[in-house]
C-alpha cells in the first residue's frame, strides 16, 4: 500500500450513491454494529460519539435509528474532510443530537472527546498514517469505551477489482484494506474482536452502471485502464441481466 491512500469523495459523489443505493452493505452494517454494541453501552445518560469520516451523514443517521436513541442521548461530533458533503450531514443531523453538532474537516493532533462510542464506517481505505490516526481515535475513547468500524479486506469481491486494476497498471493497491487495519490494531497492541457482515451488491447490468462502480472504486485512476479490461470484471457477476454480487466486508470492535 502507498503512503497515500488519499481519495475525493466529493468528485465521485453520484458514483458512490449509485453504490450505496444498490448494495445492502449499509443495512448488514448498521444490523451487525448494533449486535456488536449491545451491552456495551450505558442503556441511560448521553452518549458522546464521535463519527469519523461521516460522509453525508445518512449512514449515521440509519445507525442512530438501528440503536434506537433519542437526541436527547446523543452529542455527536461529526469529522468529514469534504466540506460540502460535511455541511450536508450537519443539516441532516442536527435535530439528532441533543447538543449543537461538533465538526471538522480532521481530528486534531492531540486527539478529541473524551468519547462513549465511535464509529469509522469504510473510511480507513483512504486514511493517511493509518497507525497513528487509530492511535488518536482510540486514545479519545474514554475508559470503558467503544470503537467500532468496517472495512473490506482481500478477499472481498470489490477489493478483488482493486487488486486486478492497480495489478494491471503494475503498481501496488494505494488503499489501505481491512487486514492493514487489524496489522495496525495489533501493532497498538489494542483489544479487539472481528467478524465478517456479508452483503450484496444487484444492480442492472449495463456498461454504464459497470462503469459507475467503476468510477466509484478507482476515481482518477479510471482514464489510466482500458475500458474493455474494466468492464469485464464484472463478467463472472452477470446473471439474467443483473449484475449480483454476494461479499462480506470485515468488522472490529475494540474496547478501552
Ligand atoms: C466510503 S465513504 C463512507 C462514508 C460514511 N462513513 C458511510 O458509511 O456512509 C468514506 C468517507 O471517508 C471520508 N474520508 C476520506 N479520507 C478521510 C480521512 N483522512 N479522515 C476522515 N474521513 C475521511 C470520505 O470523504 C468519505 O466521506
Amino acid at each position: 500500500m502507498s503512503e497515500n491512500p488519499a481519495k475525493d469523495f466529493g468528485a465521485i459523489a453520484d458514483d458512490y450513491s449509485f453504490f450505496e443505493r444498490h448494495a445492502t452493505e449499509a443495512r448488514e452494517d448498521v444490523r451487525a454494529y448494533a449486535e456488536e454494541l449491545r451491552g456495551r453501552l450505558p442503556t441511560t445518560g448521553v452518549v458522546r460519539m464521535l463519527d469519523f469520516g461521516c460522509g453525508t451523514g445518512t449512514f449515521t443517521e440509519r445507525f442512530l435509528d438501528e440503536l434506537g436513541w433519542a437526541p436527547e442521548r446523543v452529542a455527536l461530533t461529526l469529522v468529514e474532510p469534504v466540506d460540502a458533503v460535511r455541511r450536508q450531514a450537519v443539516e441532516r443531523l442536527a435535530s439528532r443530537s441533543g447538543t449543537p453538532i461538533v465538526e471538522s474537516a480532521t481530528l486534531p493532533a492531540e486527539g478529541a472527546g473524551p468519547f462513549d462510542l465511535i464509529l469509522a464506517n469504510h473510511v480507513f481505505y483512504y486514511v493517511p498514517n493509518l497507525r497513528a490516526e487509530l492511535a488518536k481515535l482510540i486514545g479519545s475513547l474514554v475508559a470503558g469505551g467503544t470503537f467500532v468500524t468496517a472495512i473490506a479486506g482481500r478477499s472481498n469481491a470489490l477489493i478483488e477489482f482493486w487488486i486486478a486494476a492497480f495489478g494491471e497498471l503494475g503498481r501496488e493497491v494505494p488503499y489501505h484494506v481491512a487486514e492493514d487495519v487489524e496489522g495496525a490494531l495489533q501493532e497498538l497492541g489494542a483489544s479487539y474482536a472481528k467478524r465478517s457482515v456479508a452483503y450484496e451488491l444487484v444492480f442492472e447490468d449495463s456498461e454504464a452502471n459497470r462503469m459507475r462502480i467503476l468510477r466509484f472504486l478507482l476515481a482518477d485512476y479510471l482514464p489510466l485502464l482500458p475500458r474493455e479490461f474494466l468492464v469485464g470484471l464484472f463478467d463472472r457477476y452477470a446473471c439474467d441481466g443483473q449484475i449480483e454480487i454476494r461479499t462480506a466486508s470485515e468488522h472490529y470492535v475494540v474496547g478501552k
